[in-house]
């Protein structure tokens, strides 16, 4: 048994091997794996997508979902992590988490015996680039010589997109205000990784030749509630930014959108978007994280 904290953690063949598992489960469904285990889902923060999507996948392998959500239970509130993991050890086989800190995912995970899913930190979002990478090998059958590139805020959806680029040899490109790059240690990091990582201010220059345009909300879940969004403006994902790339490329964005900010209503609603494939997807995609994470 293992967990699925962050797509960096994975081999090449662990990768691409959720990936394909998750288009043959969307084709043929999957057994029963979970064959009634007791899976604990804790979402510290709102959730559609990422809540309904596991539950439906616990269904469909046979496990018992359980669910705390912020108003019932917060870890470190009443007690401390660790004593709160270890007490949950003693009933639950499988935990998937939503949590702030990155750092509450990893302590919870060096405490429970069992697997631990990341179901988004303020870090990471790993779930979400998995059934990404689906819908895109789905629309391009492969990833070879692809360019996928990123307008707006860099965020917790963005680091996994870079951790999944660096393993798959994606040419992955980020525009984004210098002032956002320039906070990121992470981008160093993994720019030494991945030399095809191209990081600027130039729109015309990132969307060029791009195969995939993508963006996020411009305020995460966890951002500060006061942060400026005026910086992000000249990296809205609208019709003239589209048309600076292939002539086939696809929208991609996680949701929740906020129209009119980091995408306007002519993209999102366009036959080149795929952002509800997307969202389809996580149940497949999820699916096969579990199958990963069952492997002895
Ligand atoms: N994309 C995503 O994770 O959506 P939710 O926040 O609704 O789960
Ligand atoms: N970056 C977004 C993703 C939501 C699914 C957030 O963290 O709020």
């Amino acid at each position: 048994m293992t967990s699925f904290l962050d797509i960096k953690d994975l081999s090449k063949k662990d990768l691409e091997r959720i990936i394909d598992d998750s288009i043959e489960i969307k084709k043929n469904g999957s057994d029963k794996i979970l064959n009634n285990k007791n899976v604990l889902m804790i979402f510290e923060k709102p959730s559609l997508r990422t809540r309904i999507s596991f539950e439906v996948c616990i269904n469909d392998l046979g496990g018992n979902s359980l669910i705390l959500n912020s108003n019932e239970f917060k870890f470190g509130e009443r007690e401390s992590i660790h004593d709160s993991t270890k007490v949950l050890d003693r009933y639950i086989d499988f935990i998937i988490i939503r949590s702030f800190e990155h750092s509450i995912l990893k302590e919870v995970a060096s405490n429970f015996s069992k697997p631990i899913i990341n179901a988004l930190t303020n870090h990471s979002h790993p779930c979400q680039v998995i059934a990404d990478l689906v819908t895109f090998k789905e629309k391009f059958g492969n990833f070879k010589n692809k360019k996928v590139s990123w307008f707006g805020d860099f965020n917790n959806v963005t680091q996994s997109w870079l951790e999944a680029a660096a393993i798959l040899d994606i040419n992955f490109s980020i525009a984004c205000p210098s002032v956002v790059s320039e906070s990121k240690n992470t981008i160093k990091l993994l720019k030494n990784q991945n030399n095809k990582l191209i990081i600027s201010e130039n729109i015309n220059d990132i969307a060029k030749n791009s195969d995939c345009i993508m963006t996020d909300t411009w305020v995460s879940m966890g951002d500060q509630k006061d942060k400026s969004v005026d910086h992000f403006k000249p990296f809205q994902v609208n019709s003239d930014l589209m048309l600076l790339a292939n002539k086939n490329a696809i929208f991609m964005h996680c949701l929740p959108a906020y129209r009119g900010m980091e995408v306007t209503d002519e993209v999102i609603d366009s036959r080149s978007s795929v952002v509800f494939d997307q969202a389809e997807n996580r149940v497949h995609a999820q699916k096969s994280i579990i199958k990963y994470c069952c492997k002895s």
